[in-house]
């Protein structure tokens, strides 16, 4: 009889051989097997595709399996052989696969890596730098000059008391000046401050005159009921000034000012002083510079008069300074008001206020390099 076994084999099942032909034929059939899933390795896309093929092989139910497991059938000396070359192609097969999920996997990071690369080769976008507000600008031109003279410089509170708002400026409660000054009021006695002239009071009552004399400007916003349109804002700034010592007269007030008007506008500029009335100065004047659009010729920026009003002034009242405890017989001072807006927009030709607070970047970023 000839002798024969079955060899269980992939997807055939069982295949039937004879001794002899036997170790041979498993040899190739394990050879192409191995080709086969080789090739399949090699095509693996995924992670996944190459478990699934691993499983296929080499798991339980896989023809590797059941070739070693189909050994018992073999006889003493074929079993080695088979043994032996089913294990050198089942190792060979984990290293591939080995290899290969290494690869995959490194290439899942490098697929990963370059999707959160950035490109330095692409133009940046652009970074809008800031400009410094006109106002800004115009209130820190105007301090520099003042400190060059000596003067300090003092903050006032925006949320003032009627008392130093008024009555303190000698505007007592029922006088005819307060109705220019509306504001906005918290109560009856704390207000929007309508002017920088509180910081006079606060600071006069505070000063050390045995020390000499003072010399302060208070740059800052004020605030009146008025509805906004291209000249009035409910909200503005002005720089109050003041200086205080002993034989101030009405030409320190006329020189100072004029040093001050010919650094900003130029120092072709005149000016003139105008009789004026302030409750809280006197004399009181009004100070004009003469036009630097038309030299005087008149235009419409001077309104055909050849002078421009700058600023408020006058002799510090009397009253005021014994309100503050400072004696008037050995004490005098002048003080000044200017508005910030009005300054800017002379200079630079704004013919709407509102263009400073609407935070339109074309208004704005004209004003960069100044
Ligand atoms: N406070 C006055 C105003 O707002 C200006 C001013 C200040 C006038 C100081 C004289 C002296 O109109």
């Amino acid at each position: 009889m000839v002798p024969r076994v079955y060899v269980p084999w992939g997807n055939v099942g069982y295949v039937f051989l004879y001794k002899g032909g036997i170790i041979m034929s498993l040899r190739k059939e394990l050879e192409d097997l191995k080709l086969k899933v080789s090739q399949q390795i090699e095509q693996a896309k995924t992670l996944k595709e190459l478990d699934d093929i691993r499983v296929d092989t080499l798991g339980k139910k896989g023809p590797i399996t059941k070739v070693l497991r189909g050994m018992k059938d073999l006889s003493a000396d074929e079993r080695p052989i088979v043994g032996a070359s089913a294990n050198e192609i089942r190792d060979a097969l984990i290293t591939q696969i080995k290899e290969k999920k290494h690869e995959l996997e490194m290439q899942a990071l490098n697929d990963a890596l370059a999707q959160e690369s950035i490109d330095v080769t692409l133009p940046s976008r652009r970074v809008k730098r800031g400009v410094r507000h006109i106002l800004s600008q115009t209130q820190e031109e105007i301090e520099d000059i003042f400190l060059s003279m000596g003067y300090k410089i003092v903050e006032g509170f925006e949320v003032e008391s009627d008392h130093y708002n008024f009555e303190r400026m000698n505007l007592p409660k029922g006088h005819p000046a307060r109705d220019m000054q509306d504001t906005f009021y918290i109560s009856e006695e704390i207000l929007l401050r309508t002017h920088t002239s509180p910081v006079q009071a606060r600071v006069m009552e505070e000063h050390d005159f045995s020390k000499g004399g003072l010399r302060m400007i208070s740059p800052g916003c004020v605030f009146r009921r008025d509805t906004d349109d291209a000249t009035h804002s409910h909200q503005f700034h002005q720089i109050e000034g003041l200086v205080i010592d002993k034989g101030i007269t009405m030409g320190d007030l006329k020189g100072t000012l004029e040093f001050v008007i010919k650094k900003i506008f130029g120092d072709e500029r005149q000016i003139r002083l105008r009789p004026s009335f302030f409750p809280f100065t006197e004399p009181s004047v009004e100070i004009d510079v003469s036009c630097f659009k038309c030299e005087g010729k008149g235009c419409n920026v001077c309104k055909y008069t050849g002078w421009i009003e700058i600023l408020g002034a006058g002799m510090v009242h009397p009253k005021v300074l014994k309100m503050s405890q400072i004696d008037p017989e050995v004490y005098a001072g002048f003080a000044f008001g200017l508005g910030q807006e009005r300054i800017a927009m002379l200079r630079f030709g704004i013919n709407d206020i509102r263009g400073f607070y609407t935070n339109d970047m074309r208004f704005s970023e004209q004003f960069a390099r100044l």
